[in-house]
């Protein structure tokens, strides 16, 4: 048989994943893809555990969503990764609007980080603890939370969700961090100072959201940079996008995308696995962000197998 899952393993790779949303739940035909493990050994939920979807009132928690996602991974035994603690965006109102002083806001970030990483103790192979940290050039982004209690909030938020879960792997997750350039080099430079300081930080997530036709050149120079700081690295989000209408043309320079991107985590042993950000183009976010664009994932809206799909079993 084949797969993308038995591509990755055969490369030596843990896990080929997919992100998974709750519409999808009652999709019977979606699911049966999904639950195949020759091709998904990993998921991962697209908003579950989202801050606005776990506490969105203030110490009021609600798991119905991140547990029925968990519950389709421990069912077909797939990996799970948990995504994520400490992010600027859904967050629920009542923290962005809340006004908090620097020891409210860190208490309030920290119980909601270990109580959420404490729920799926021993269930998570690895967690986006912090995402989408960095501006474009490397700086920090001025989120609530680096606003309110400065860029201590990360090791901060790191030592919560170790201290809630031992076993799960904790990473940083962001965007345009596939390539090198200031970006990566922000995170560069935080990996070290996290390491400095002894903070339990173990991987890096590349999210890589790309796009047809421009796709970096430097993806696996980069990871091994990552790599070299003596953390895993992940890529934990990929797709692919274009201009629609799709043609041909788009659909086989998708492939040679997928392949390269595939090839540079092949290429590097710290490269534990590759997630992409749902398998079907019917639940891509993409057409709802990206105005003109979709298309991104190697399944087509008929659940039916796009040149891409081929990329990213050749780039294993
Ligand atoms: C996206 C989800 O896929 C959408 O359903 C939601 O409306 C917005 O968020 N980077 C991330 C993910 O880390 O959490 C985002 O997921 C996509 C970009």
């Amino acid at each position: 048989s084949t797969g993308l899952a038995l591509s990755a393993k055969a490369a030596g790779k843990l896990y080929f994943g997919s992100a998974l949303d709750n519409p999808g739940l009652t999709d019977e035909p979606y699911l049966a893809i999904l639950s195949d493990k020759n091709q998904f050994t990993q998921l991962t939920p697209a908003n579950g555990m989202k801050w606005e979807s776990t506490e969105p009132s203030r110490g009021v928690y609600t798991w119905t969503q991140g547990d029925a996602v968990l519950a389709v991974a421990k069912k077909n035994g797939q990996l799970l990764r948990g995504h994520t603690c400490a992010w600027h965006s859904q967050l629920p109102s009542w923290v962005t609007a809340g006004n908090f002083d620097n020891a409210t806001l860190t208490s309030i970030m920290v119980d909601h980080c270990k109580t959420v990483v404490g729920h799926y103790k021993g269930q998570i192979y690895s967690w986006d603890v912090v995402n989408e940290a960095f501006n474009e050039d490397g700086t920090f982004r001025e989120t609530v939370f680096y606003n309110t209690i400065g860029p201590s909030y990360i090791s901060k938020v790191l030592h919560a969700a170790r201290e809630a879960d031992h076993h799960a792997k904790l990473y940083i997750n962001d965007y345009n961090i596939d390539g090198t350039g200031a970006k990566s080099t922000g995170m560069v430079n935080l990996i070290k100072s996290l390491k400095a300081e002894r903070a339990p930080i173990d991987g890096v997530g590349i999210q890589g959201h790309l796009i047809v036709g421009q796709v970096p050149t430097t993806i696996q120079a980069n990871i091994e940079q990552f790599a070299a700081l003596g953390v895993e690295v992940a890529i934990t989000e990929l797709d692919i996008r274009m201009e629609l209408p799709v043609t041909p043309e788009k659909l086989a320079q998708q492939k040679e995308d997928y392949k390269n991107v595939i090839k540079a985590c092949a290429n590097v042993p710290a490269c534990v696995g590759v997630t992409i950000w749902d398998y079907t183009d019917k639940y891509s976010w993409v057409p709802s962000v990206f105005d003109g664009e979709g298309a991104p994932l190697p399944w087509d809206e008929n659940l039916v197998k796009k040149p891409a799909y081929d990329g990213i079993v050749e780039g294993f």
